[in-house]
């Protein structure tokens, strides 16, 4: 799958409106993914604020990677593959693909426009079909 030009010009707008650094938007994200799924809260060992760090860290770097989908592709299998090692479900993918969207609403407001929405949602069911091939590869009995 390979994101278009304007998808991905969408994606950087939207990501650069968040302050560089600033991790208080993915502690947002936990909060409401443990809104709509309590059941993965256990799943998480480390304390939310590191955690947060790691996941926004991993988005920066997935916007980085847009133009070299082989390369963004492979690692995100490596990361669904880990996933499943944590005990990450398949089912558990929608509520975080809500939470993220959840997460760019409430921290922009009107400046999360609906193309960016649109953009989002595309580039999450890229990022979840890859990470779920990659624990699919790992666990092929799933
Ligand atoms: C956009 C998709 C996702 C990204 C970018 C992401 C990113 C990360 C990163 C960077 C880590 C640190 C460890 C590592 O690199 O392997 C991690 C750990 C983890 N993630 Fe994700 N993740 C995503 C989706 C999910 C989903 C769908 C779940 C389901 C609940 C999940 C649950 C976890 C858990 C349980 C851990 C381990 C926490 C621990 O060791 O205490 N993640 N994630």
């Amino acid at each position: 799958m390979n994101l278009d030009s304007i998808t991905i010009r969408q994606l950087r707008d939207s990501a650069a409106l968040i302050p560089t650094g600033d991790h208080g938007p993915a502690e947002e994200f936990y909060r409401r993914l443990f809104e709509l799924a309590p059941e993965v809260q256990p799943l998480f060992n480390r304390e939310i604020g590191f955690q947060a760090k790691k996941f926004s860290e991993m988005l920066a770097w997935v916007i980085a990677h847009l133009e070299q989908p082989h390369e963004l592709a492979a690692e995100l299998r490596k990361l669904g593959a880990r996933h499943g090692g944590y005990g990450v479900e398949i089912n558990h993918y929608a509520p975080v693909g809500s939470a993220l969207i959840w997460m760019f609403q409430q921290t922009l407001g009107d400046r999360f426009t609906p193309e960016m929405e649109e953009a989002w949602l595309e580039a999450y069911a890229f990022i979840s079909f890859e990470m779920e091939r990659g624990f699919r590869e790992k666990t092929p009995e799933a």
